[in-house]
């Protein structure tokens, strides 16, 4: 419960440094972002389960585990979440995809939904739920809360950078999600970005800025 995995890799806290850096291209950051993207899927698919299934080797016939991609469905929060989908797609192809739309009314900071859709068979599949920052936690409260309606599995959680006024509003909701990150910065400012943060992961993975 409130479970928190840090992801202290090095290679993926090289990776987020690099990221962080205001002069960093567009293309630099969203490559390095499906990078740490593939880094952190491993992470997060540490315990999936496993199936026997009887293979040839060249030498004999064996029993050898293999993991049903097609029960895992990333879920992708819009549009930052996007980033983070090749690099973890990468190394699991089989997944499922799920869109939610959610944009962050600027005055309230509250999160409003514009776009819902998943795989059907929701409660054979385990979530993964991608959001590159976990600030003031409102989507993420919202986008978990909604996908709980369809009744998956399991669900996880993936961010980048967390904030720790957003992981406990998060976990304050939702203790039983497992949350996936690779720093928990400092704390929000006053317009809900996090710091030192990256500053916005939407305008710099999509150059809108
Ligand atoms: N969303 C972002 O993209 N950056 C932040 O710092 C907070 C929310």
């Amino acid at each position: 419960m409130r479970t928190v995995h840090h992801v202290t890799h090095p290679l993926v806290q090289h990776k987020l440094t690099l990221m962080r850096q205001k002069d960093r291209s567009t293309n630099s950051f969203r490559r390095l972002l499906h990078e740490i993207g593939m880094l952190m899927a491993y992470e997060v698919t540490r315990d999936m389960p496993t199936s026997l299934v009887e293979i040839e080797t060249p030498l004999e016939t064996m029993q050898a585990p293999v993991i049903d991609g097609k029960k895992t469905v990333f879920v992708v929060v819009m549009r930052a979440g996007d980033g983070f989908l090749d690099g973890m797609l990468e190394v699991v192809p089989g997944a499922r995809v799920g869109h939610i739309g959610l944009y962050r009314d600027p005055k309230t900071l509250v999160a409003v939904e514009y776009y819902f859709k998943m795989p059907h068979s929701m409660h054979e599949r385990d979530a993964v739920v991608l959001d590159p920052m976990l600030a003031t936690g409102n989507s993420a409260v919202a986008a978990v809360e909604r996908l709980k309606e369809t009744r998956p599995k399991s669900i996880r959680f993936v961010s980048l950078l967390a904030a720790p006024e957003g992981l406990k509003n998060f976990h304050d909701h939702h203790p039983d999600v497992p949350v996936y990150t690779a720093a928990i910065d400092r704390q929000l400012d006053e317009h809900g970005y996090i710091v030192p943060g990256l500053g916005d992961a939407g305008d710099r993975i999509f150059g809108t800025k």
